[in-house]
């Protein structure tokens, strides 16, 4: 991990059925160093995924933090909301490998994991991973670049 992803902060949300997960990964956070700003739920009443993947990606899209993290049943309803973010690559992850990849290859600025589909170990493993690696840059540059619309359908 380099000294700046040590240091920085990371903000984090679930809806009720990714409360028990983020409140784990909001704990590791903690003892890994990092600042954690956590955007709820703060329990297992039923919400509205939405509404936190919109408040984790503006703390990242304006700066307070670093990467978003996102849980909620599958991670699918939280990578859409997020993906809707002009500026943010979120990226729904399963293991160790995809949570390596996503950072070196698309810059990806936040990860979802699913409560009910990936068991605490390997959201650890993975989220650990997402956070120690970094971009790779060059040819990936490019196709980064490409990911966001400009107006054009086909691009
Ligand atoms: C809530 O039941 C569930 O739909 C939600 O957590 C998530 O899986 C949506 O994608």
């Amino acid at each position: 991990m380099t000294d700046t992803e040590a240091k920085s902060a990371v903000a984090i949300g679930a809806d009720h059925a990714g409360y028990p997960l983020k409140a784990t990964l909001a704990a590791a956070l903690a003892e890994w160093g990092h600042p954690v700003i956590d955007c709820g739920t703060d329990g297992t009443a039923s919400v509205d995924y939405p509404d936190f993947a919109h408040a984790v990606c503006r703390a990242v899209l304006e700066g307070r933090a670093r990467f978003g993290v996102l849980v909620c049943g599958t991670g699918i309803g939280m990578s859409m909301t997020a993906n809707r973010h002009p500026g943010i690559r979120c990226a729904l992850i399963h293991d160790v490998t995809g949570a390596r990849l996503t950072r070196a290859h698309n810059d990806a600025n936040v990860i979802a994991f699913g409560a009910r589909t990936t068991g605490v170990e390997p959201a650890l493993d993975a989220l650990k991973t997402f956070l120690a690696t970094p971009f790779e840059g060059g040819r990936h540059e490019r196709r980064v670049a490409k990911i966001e619309l400009t107006g054009d359908p086909v691009r």
